[in-house]
């Protein structure tokens, strides 16, 4: 296996992570290579947990040395490394053995994986193999720097790796896998260029519908979901395409499925996440969703969730709008909205008032404070006004004027309102 310069020939590769992350794996490698540490380790994640997706048992099933290869490279290009192959427990029993031999002198060990979905993110895969609960850790600092026991680690996809052996190879061809399944003659697991169109791979595998449909692409659950007009775009996140008749499915019932398996799926940990897969599924089980909460809802939960698994809940709701899911709401009047306004205006009335009230007397309590330390200095004149004589032994005739030339026209009512 090629080794020397693998990381520039990722680089020039343009090879990204094949989890769905996108991530350029190149420059990954390079950050835990240039990590300081005296030890580093690398995890092949073979969890595959989001729904119908298949590429990486069809790739352990058909490609397994590719992807060992991968990881000795990864081995071999990152100084003092151990790698761990991290399986989905049916995937552990079925692949091990054959893996354990191709990693034959190798510091290969193997982990079942513990826990649903979520424990093929790479913070919590970490825990796991830590022996810890399964339950995110927060980023930053990310695993290429902090990972297992506080290692730089390098995680990597089991296509990402099968890739890496490729391009070692020379035979690197920009190719990806793609998972195909839902409402077609010709499900299964495909190979194509990664710029391929949807539409393209759904005509080159005999799996362009005839009929009124819509598909989810991306992923099982976190897919997004796009009509048939919106398929000239290349597919994103791990690969799936799925195809659903639009007759034949209860928009409901696929809505509930992505909202238990999310449910299911997180860990409770954070607010925005818990709740808010909570309230959404509790909305599509009544079928009846006050837009504007269900919006501010999946708004809060991609924006505040605490790890990437609240953000993905909310791709296939909101790409909704561009299908028949938008007619099959039932748009009630939000009973919280009025709530809202009454108690905005009991409390926004009062408080009103007050002020004003406070204003009024806060500018008559000045008002009358300065009048009075007016009074001091225009004492010179009002004297001179009631009684001439005295002012004349007492004030002279400029004290008069200039008290005189102070004078403000309130000021002056309020002084000849005195006489
Ligand atoms: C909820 C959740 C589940 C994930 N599940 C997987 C998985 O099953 N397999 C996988 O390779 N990556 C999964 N990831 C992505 C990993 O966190 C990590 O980014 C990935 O393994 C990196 O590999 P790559 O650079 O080759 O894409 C998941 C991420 C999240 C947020
Ligand atoms: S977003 Fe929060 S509740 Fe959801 S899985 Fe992540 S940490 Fe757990």
């Amino acid at each position: 296996m090629e080794k020397k310069n693998i990381i520039v020939k990722l680089k020039k590769s343009g090879l990204v992570g094949r989890s769905g992350s996108c991530f350029p794996t190149g420059l990954k490698w390079e950050m835990v290579k240039k990590a300081k540490a005296d030890k580093k380790y690398i995890v092949c994640n073979a969890s595959e947990g989001e729904p119908k997706n298949e590429k990486d048992k069809f790739i352990l099933e058909k490609y397994p040395a590719e992807v060992v290869g991968g990881i000795k490279i990864a081995l071999e290009t990152i100084d003092n490394s151990f790698a761990y192959i991290y399986l989905r427990k049916d995937y552990y029993q079925k692949f091990k053995k054959k893996l354990e031999k191709l990693s034959n002198g190798f510091p290969i060990e193997f982990v079942k994986k513990i826990g649903g979905y979520l424990s093929g993110e790479e913070t919590v895969l970490c825990n796991v193999i830590e022996g810890k609960k399964p339950e995110p850790k927060i980023k930053p600092p990310f695993p290429v720097e902090s990972g297992i026991f506080g290692y730089p680690t390098l995680v990597c996809n089991v296509e990402t790796f099968y890739s890496v052996s490729k391009i070692a190879k020379g035979e690197y061809k920009n190719t990806r896998f793609y998972t195909i399944a839902g409402d077609v003659k010709n499900p299964g697991v495909f190979e194509f260029f990664e710029k391929i169109s949807v539409n393209q791979i759904l005509k080159n595998t005999g799996n362009y519908p005839g009929f009124d449909f819509f598909a989810q692409v991306g992923g099982g659950a976190s897919g997004e979901i796009l009509l048939p007009r919106e398929l000239n775009q290349s597919v994103k996140g791990a690969g799936v395409i799925i195809i659903f008749d639009s007759k034949k499915t209860d928009n409901w019932a696929l809505m509930k499925q992505w909202a238990d398996f999310f449910l299911a799926a997180n860990c409770d940990k954070c607010v925005p996440c818990r709740e808010g897969i909570y309230r959404i599924s509790k909305m599509i089980e009544e079928k009846k969703i006050d837009k504007k909460l269900f919006e501010d809802i999946l708004f809060v939960m991609r924006e505040t969730s605490f790890c990437s698994l609240g953000k993905c809940v909310v791709i296939p709701f909101e790409s909704r709008s561009s299908i028949p899911f938008e007619s099959s709401f039932i748009l009630t009047p939000s009973n919280t909205d009025s709530d809202v306004e009454s108690f905005k205006l009991a409390l926004w009335l009062p408080l009103a008032t007050v002020s004003v009230l406070l204003s009024i007397v806060v500018f008559m309590a000045l008002y009358f404070a300065s009048l009075a330390a007016d009074m001091f200095r225009f004492l010179p004149l009002f004297i001179s006004k009631s009684c001439p004589l005295l002012c004349s032994v007492f004030f002279s005739d400029s004290q008069v004027i200039v008290s005189a030339s102070r004078l403000n026209v309130l000021h002056l009512t309020a002084i000849l309102s005195c006489f």
